[in-house]
């Protein structure tokens, strides 16, 4: 059997935790997961942890000397969207130069890169995109996402990938930040009410099935751009009402707003959303649909589902 030397970055993260409970499982793989924090989150049978901060250039040039990767998945990033426009160099460090640092040391090494990147590339006008529609960020983490892209493009690698994928919800242990799924299941379980807009469009992602996606990158050796997402696009308050249904929860609790209501840092693109043919057709990319994919996450948090 042929083994894979796969280093993971931002592997407490919610991708990089279901990233790395779903390669450990597939013994071709020798895996490395890394991220900031002293010890992993995910659980201790998964494989290798070793701490790494990506922006500590000296720190990625000894690792990539001592496991020397075939693959590089860096799911690591500066996700907070308003926090990179507010803090801007710290932004632009990770999500850009420390992946400028990762290529050169890909390059140096022979290794393949797979850079993770999002629908906050494009501009909102006239989504759902494909792969080749040209980007258009009008947020500082879009832009500083696009620049990535451009360092794993640009960098001379024979192979590289960008995984570019949309609002991704789903659970993982002790993650730094919620996200929308669990966010709306929290607010409406305690009765609360919640403001959810009705003008910002998206295919949301099931993080499961956006792992097995990478997983297959990685696997079929495919260099290029892929979008990778689930298949129906809705506003995210039509997403947040299928979160309700699926878990019986009260959905009067969810009060439609638009985007110009909230104070928000940095800019969101209305309608993005993405087409996946060319994942389905390359890579046999197949995500849930949302109700499937929310009845997954309920089994998961061990909730009750609504029969299908
Ligand atoms: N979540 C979404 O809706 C979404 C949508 C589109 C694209 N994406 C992209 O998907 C990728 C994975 O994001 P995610 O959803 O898993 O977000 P996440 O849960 O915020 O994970 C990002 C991880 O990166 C880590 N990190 C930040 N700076 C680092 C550094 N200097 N060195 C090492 N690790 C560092 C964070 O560690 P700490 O926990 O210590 O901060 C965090 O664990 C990112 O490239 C993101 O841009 C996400």
């Amino acid at each position: 059997m042929l083994f894979k030397r796969v280093l993971i970055t931002g592997a407490n993260g919610l991708l990089g935790q279901e990233l790395v409970a779903q390669m450990s499982r597939h013994p071709e793989y020798d895996l490395l997961a890394t991220a900031r924090g002293a010890t992993p989150l995910f659980p201790e049978n998964a494989g290798g942890y070793v701490p790494l901060d990506i922006t500590d250039f000296a720190a990625v040039r000894r690792l990539f000397l001592d496991f020397t990767p075939d693959v590089v998945v860096n799911c690591a990033a500066m996700t907070q969207v308003d926090l990179c426009e507010s803090e801007r160099d710290a932004c632009w460090k990770v999500n850009v130069d420390a992946v400028e640092h990762l290529a050169k040391c890909c390059l140096q090494h022979g290794s393949r890169l797979v850079q993770v990147s999002t629908d906050f590339v494009f501009d909102g006008a006239n989504g759902p995109y494909r792969e080749t529609d040209r980007p258009h960020p009008i947020s500082f983490y879009g832009k500083s996402k696009w620049a990535s892209e451009n360092a794993a493009r640009g960098a001379g690698l024979d192979r590289w990938a960008v995984a570019r994928t949309i609002l991704v919800y789903g659970t993982g242990r002790n993650l730094s930040r919620s996200n929308i799924a669990l966010w709306v299941l929290d607010k409406l379980s305690r009765d609360e009410p919640i403001d959810v807009v009705t003008d910002q469009w998206r295919t949301p992602t099931y993080v499961v099935d956006l792992a097995a996606g990478i997983e297959k990158i990685v696997r079929y050796n495919r260099s290029g751009v892929y979008h990778l997402s689930g298949r129906e696009l809705l506003s995210i308050h039509a997403f947040a009402h299928c979160i309700a249904e699926v878990f019986d929860l009260d959905a009067s609790l969810i009060r439609p707003t638009d985007g110009a209501r909230f104070r928000q840092t940095a800019a969101r693109p209305p309608r993005t959303g993405f087409i996946i043919l060319k994942a389905e057709t390359e890579l046999g990319f197949r995500p849930r649909s949302v109700r499937e994919a929310l009845r997954h996450l309920g089994r998961r948090l061990g909730l009750s589902v609504t029969a299908s």
